[in-house]
């Protein structure tokens, strides 16, 4: 019986070697565990395996309707499950490793169990970047399937403590590797057709995107969108939520409330005093939990740029201040 008893509590181990041989172990045994990836910590386990895969969803208590990103170590084992036309290998041999995940057709003979798609034709991919991520691949000789290390709906978790908090007894280990050093999701996209869907904004921006494809770049999850052939079905409305109540856009904050800054807006706490995008993305989710854990009445969070990154940084808010 391979099943997590949570009496047995949640491990923090750091990355060396025995902490990796004891994740190995525990994912080869099919438990799912908790890494850090160079975006979000990810809660990890055999895609190959049903059961291994149905822990994730029950650890994180996530609807099973949503599937799950595969992550590889190297070109071949992504070719080895999906098909890839010249245009969708060139943009992956540009941006992996590193923050991008890729929707393509999911290859008949993959070795990807169903539940990590929910029954899809297509099938989500990323190669990380992170040494840690990479190692527990190729140590375990499995792909990995993991969504972001939280309870479903959460904040993501951008440090182990944040991945304690969000699961502790709910999973046997986690590596502690700090904190993650893009702080957001990963960019999704799905090539279809002589375009590219726009899934979710992440730290590959669309500007970078752009250089890197002549095809036009389509960005389905917009609410103006009429075009919907594909959809990212873990992009719900409200995500990312702390318990209490967000509101976007203040400049200047009322008694009870808990204010994150921007650039000159100074705040309660603040994403980058020098305004520097790239910075405040790595911040965010840290700075969403300390806020969360500050027990005020309501969060309010100052404008930040919709450019570059900063797209990506104003999808999370958005998501986090929709209605629940
Ligand atoms: O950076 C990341 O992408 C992190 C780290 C751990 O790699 N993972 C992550 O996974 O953010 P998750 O499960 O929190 O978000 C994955 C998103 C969901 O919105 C899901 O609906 C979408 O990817 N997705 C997964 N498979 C899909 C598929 N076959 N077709 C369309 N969307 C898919
Ligand atoms: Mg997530």
């Amino acid at each position: 019986m391979n099943a997590f008893s949570s009496r047995l509590g949640t491990v923090v181990r750091p990355c060396d070697e025995a902490g990796i041989k004891e994740a190995v172990s525990l994912i080869r045994s099919g438990l799912p565990v908790a890494v850090p990836t160079e975006t979000v910590y990810g809660l990890a386990a055999d895609a190959a395996s049903n059961e291994a895969v149905a822990r994730i969803y029950q650890a994180k208590g996530r609807p099973s309707f949503n599937p799950l990103i595969v992550h590889v170590a190297d070109i071949e084992q992504a070719l080895s499950i999906a098909a890839f036309s010249e245009e969708t290998l060139k943009i992956a041999q540009l941006f992996w490793p590193g923050p991008l995940t890729m929707v393509l057709p999911l290859k008949k003979e993959a070795p990807i169990a169903s539940i990590v798609t929910a029954g899809l034709k297509r099938v989500a991919i990323r190669m990380p970047s992170h040494p840690v991520m990479r190692a527990l691949i190729l140590s375990s000789r499995c792909l990995l399937a993991a969504p972001s290390a939280n309870k479903s709906g959460a904040i993501s978790p951008t440090s182990a403590q944040h991945v304690k908090n969000s699961l502790d007894g709910r999973i046997p280990l986690i590596l502690d590797g700090g904190l993650t050093e893009d702080g957001l999701e990963s960019t999704i996209i799905a090539p279809e057709n002589d375009k590219i869907h726009l899934l979710r904004y992440g730290p590959i921006t669309i500007e970078a995107l752009k250089k890197a494809t002549a095809l036009p770049i389509v960005e389905t999850h917009k609410e103006n969108s009429t075009s919907h052939p594909i959809e990212a079905p873990g992009q719900l409305s409200s995500h990312y939520a702390p318990h209490q109540p967000v509101k976007l856009e203040v400049e200047v904050k009322q008694p009870d409330e808990w204010h994150i800054g921007f650039g000159k807006i100074e705040g309660d706490d603040n994403l980058s005093f020098t305004g520097d995008l790239v910075e405040a993305a790595a911040h965010l989710f840290a700075a969403l939990h300390r806020a969360e854990a500050s027990g005020c009445r309501q969060i309010v969070i100052a404008p930040i740029p919709d450019h570059g990154i900063g797209r990506a940084i104003n999808d999370r808010l958005r998501r986090a201040a929709a209605p629940r």
